[in-house]
């Protein structure tokens, strides 16, 4: 049976959560251009409709806004028991070595609404850490993005920094059968536990090929320094056989359409004078390393994904760059959970072949 590496083009589930089409640069969720979603609606609204195949009425929304101020709040209750688990030094362990502990909580803690609430709570907890402060309890009357902005950066009630992580976490909810999404599936297909599921998903996350990317990307801005000097650095890059980070996709020959969206989002932010300058190096380095890229890889488009702006987003609203990709963990959350849910629902183990290529025994 001939493989197919990277499970590149295989169809290994039907869903009705999102939808992307590499072609056109179109994500599609429940229904809905992520366009029409990224900075219009709440992450409330986004969590709805991911979870229930319908926007929220307003009740609705006002119902699960309250859930999941009153999850954090437990959530942050569990802070104490978690050991050493915040103390990792790197923010995805902590990540996935708190959100663990919530199996020992008992069944009310393996809902979604607690799970999303407390990949949030954890992972702003393990930033304050790191800064060498206390983490800032929850306020449940918050909304979810503002809450986490408050508690991740030390405070920030900024309104148009509200608004950018709003817009970010929804933007991320849920991406087609990505890796992280595709790990969690497959433990929800073994007939496990939704904790596991998403303990595993973040550990595919925190890869560098996945979720791993933006702190990576805002270091290569820094690095490069200037426009002027974005070729020259790329080129080096290059040479030296690494990857851009924020380029390339598996599923895109366009542009990521959370790219374009992110961007936007960002730029509602530079209007009020937070990270003008950040933003016109970004498009900058995104014009040549797409150039090069071109030149190098005329067979395929590798051009900008959805970690190249959340980069310039994510430290504009005051998120530390060591949190980015636990901040992609807590906007991925609720998909993850919608996954896991419609995968438990078909019943059927996910469980593939492999070509055996290695010494059989001796006749
Ligand atoms: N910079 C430089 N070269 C890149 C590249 C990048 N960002 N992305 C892909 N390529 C090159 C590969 O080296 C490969 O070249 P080769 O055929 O000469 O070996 C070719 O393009 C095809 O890449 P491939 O590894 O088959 O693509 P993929 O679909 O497996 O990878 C990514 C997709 C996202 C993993 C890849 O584009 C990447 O590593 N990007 C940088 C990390 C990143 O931004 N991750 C976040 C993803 S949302």
């Amino acid at each position: 049976m001939a493989s197919a590496s990277g499970l590149e083009g295989v169809v290994v589930a039907e869903t009705r959560i999102s939808d992307v089409d590499g072609a056109r640069g179109r994500l599609v969720i429940r229904g809905y251009d992520i366009e029409e979603l990224t900075g219009k609606c709440t992450f409330e609204d986004v969590c709805w409709l991911v979870w229930n195949g319908v926007l929220p009425k307003p009740e609705q929304r006002d119902e699960l806004r309250a859930a999941l101020g009153h999850a954090r709040v437990k959530s942050f209750a569990l802070l104490s028991d978690l050991g050493r688990a915040l103390y990792a030094s790197d923010g995805m362990d902590a990540l996935r070595a708190s959100t663990a502990h919530l199996i020992a909580t008992g069944d009310s803690q393996r809902d979604r609404v607690q799970i999303t609430a407390a990949v949030a709570v954890f992972a702003a907890a393990w930033a304050r850490i790191q800064a060498g402060g206390a983490p800032i309890a929850p306020e449940d009357s918050l909304g979810h993005a503002a809450d986490y902005l408050r508690m991740a950066s030390g405070g920030s009630t900024d309104p148009s920094a509200i608004r950018a992580v709003d817009a970010y976490l929804s933007c991320v909810i849920d991406h087609g059968m990505n890796a992280s999404t595709f790990a969690a599936r497959v433990v929800a297909s073994t007939a496990s536990d939704m904790v596991s599921a998403i303990v595993a998903a973040i550990g595919a996350l925190k890869g560098p090929l996945h979720g791993g990317a933006p702190g990576p990307v805002l270091d290569m801005f820094d690095a490069i320094g200037g426009a002027d000097r974005a070729r020259v650095w790329l080129e080096g890059e290059l040479a030296a056989g690494r990857r851009i980070m924020g380029m390339g996709h598996r599923v895109y020959r366009v542009r990521d359409p959370r790219a374009a969206a992110l961007e936007q989002a960002a730029a509602a932010l530079e209007q009020k004078g937070v990270t003008a300058e950040r933003l016109k190096l970004a498009r900058a380095i995104e014009r040549e390393a797409e150039k090069l890229l071109a030149e190098r890889h005329p067979e395929r488009a590798l051009r900008a994904n959805v970690e190249f702006y959340t980069a310039v987003l994510l430290e504009a609203a005051g998120i530390p760059r060591t949190l980015f990709s636990p901040t992609f963990g807590a906007g991925r959350a609720p998909g993850w959970c919608a996954h896991f849910e419609e995968q438990r629902a078909t019943g059927r183990l996910i469980r593939p072949a492999s070509t055996y290529v290695g010494a059989m025994p001796a006749a």
